[in-house]
């Protein structure tokens, strides 16, 4: 076991960690500084306690499938946010949090949700959301040129997609995509933060009034029949999977693009072949790995993960991007390869929180980018990469404005 240094000369700090772009170069492969390490090391969390850094796939595989290690944030002095327990233990607030909790109540409110996410269910909104997709175009298009992809297209197809999911009315779906956006804004203040936000649970309470009154075929409807379940909660979890499924989406569609967009080669091989359209999503996903947030856990009891003892009450923060980048994961991980066989990465987690909406977000991802490929075949940046103020956060505003739909 690797003694903890009694020294923390080189302790890293997690808010110093490379996961937000300092440089402008940085912003794509935020997690390459920290791969040169061994792939756990100590790190000092917000709080000024001691914890670990996950970098190797392996070691991140390991942590987060072990139900030793908990995501309940409570429990740790370290963790980023910690939620009180007497929040935590307020079901009705903490439903829509199940990401935040272990099992088995984690399972009593994701279990109400797979049974929506059926692989029926996904073929009913792989139709429309290429409805969305092929609209979007439309308002791409129509912005003329040059058109900012993040907000005629990487913005509103996640936005949309979960409207359709949640049965949100046509006529109001104008004003839960502009709350959303606003909440998404990353220059917003706590303020409009917390404004917003009770702006979408009103708008969200209102919807789920509305659906037990009158149910549809969709997703909140089917949660109203749920017994156990209350509008509070029901408002939680849909909640939940907006803040969750929309500004990943987002970035992945923006990002996306802006890396097939600097590396022509790749693009051409899409282009010319748009049957790896699935595998080059895997890959993107891989690479580009936007889901930055480290997700945290807290050792139950004392671990070995890697050689090293994690003790009781530890936290651990486990870098996607850079297990996503280990060489134990694939060859050459730093060359985007869109034919590249498709890995098992962690851009979706791993374990019992892995991501509930993969394979929506897989959906979407094809369909978005077949849609800008096949409708613009001269797609191009059209000013320098900037960030564009209207977009959901560092990742997506960077790099994606303003790309040119080309002649
Ligand atoms: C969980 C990534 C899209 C819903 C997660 C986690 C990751 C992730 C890494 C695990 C977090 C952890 O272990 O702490 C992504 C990426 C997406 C995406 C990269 C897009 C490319 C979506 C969509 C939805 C969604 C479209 C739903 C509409 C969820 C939910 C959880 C989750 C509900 C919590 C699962 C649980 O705790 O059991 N996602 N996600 N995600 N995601 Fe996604």
């Amino acid at each position: 076991n690797a003694p903890m240094p009694a020294a923390h000369d080189d302790l890293r700090d997690l808010q110093d960690l490379p996961s937000y772009p300092k440089e402008r170069d940085d912003y794509i492969n935020p997690a390459r500084a920290l791969l040169t390490g061994p792939p756990i090391s100590p790190l000092r969390f917000a709080g000024g306690s001691v914890g670990w850094l996950v970098t190797g796939y392996h070691e991140a595989r390991e942590v987060l499938r072990d139900p030793r290690f908990s995501a309940e944030r409570w429990r740790g002095d370290d963790a980023m946010r910690p939620v009180p327990e007497s929040v935590r233990r307020d079901r009705s607030s903490g439903a829509g949090s199940f990401l935040a909790m272990d099992a088995p109540e984690h399972g009593h409110y994701r279990g109400q949700l797979t049974r929506y996410f059926t692989v029926r269910r996904m073929r009913e909104l792989e139709a429309r959301i290429e409805d969305i997709v092929a609209d979007q175009l439309d308002a791409l298009e129509a912005a003329g040129k040059p058109a900012d992809l993040v907000r005629h297209f990487a913005l509103p197809i996640p936005s949309l997609v979960i409207c359709e999911m949640l049965g949100v009315p046509y006529e109001e779906r104008e004003l839960f995509q502009s709350v959303a956006a606003r909440l998404l804004r990353q220059d917003r203040t706590d303020e409009e933060f917390v404004a917003g936000k009770t702006e979408l649970d009103t708008f969200l309470r209102t919807l789920v009034e509305a659906k037990r009154k009158d149910p549809r075929d969709d997703l909140i409807s089917l949660l109203t029949a749920v017994d156990e379940l209350n509008d509070e909660e029901i408002g939680g979890i849909a909640g939940l999977l907006l803040i969750a499924g929309h500004e990943t989406t987002t970035n992945m569609l923006s990002l996306g693009t802006f890396a097939l967009l600097r590396d022509p080669g790749q693009l051409e091989r899409l282009r010319a072949d748009e049957s790896l359209l699935p595998q080059a999503v895997e890959e993107l996903l891989r690479y580009l790995s936007i889901v930055n947030a480290f997700p945290v856990r807290i050792a139950l009891e004392d671990v070995v993960v890697g050689g090293v003892t994690i003790t009781a009450g530890q936290s651990v923060a486990v870098s996607v991007p850079a297990a996503n980048r280990d060489p134990a994961l694939v060859d050459d991980p730093d060359t985007l390869d869109v034919g590249r066989p498709r890995s098992s990465h962690l851009a979706f987690g791993y374990g019992i929180h892995q991501c509930l909406g993969q394979h929506l977000a897989r959906i979407e991802l094809v369909a978005g980018y077949r849609g800008l490929l096949r409708r613009f075949p001269g797609l191009r940046l059209a000013v320098p990469r900037r960030r564009s103020g209207c977009a959901a956060t560092w990742s997506s505003t960077e790099p994606t404005n303003c790309p040119s739909p080309g002649d």
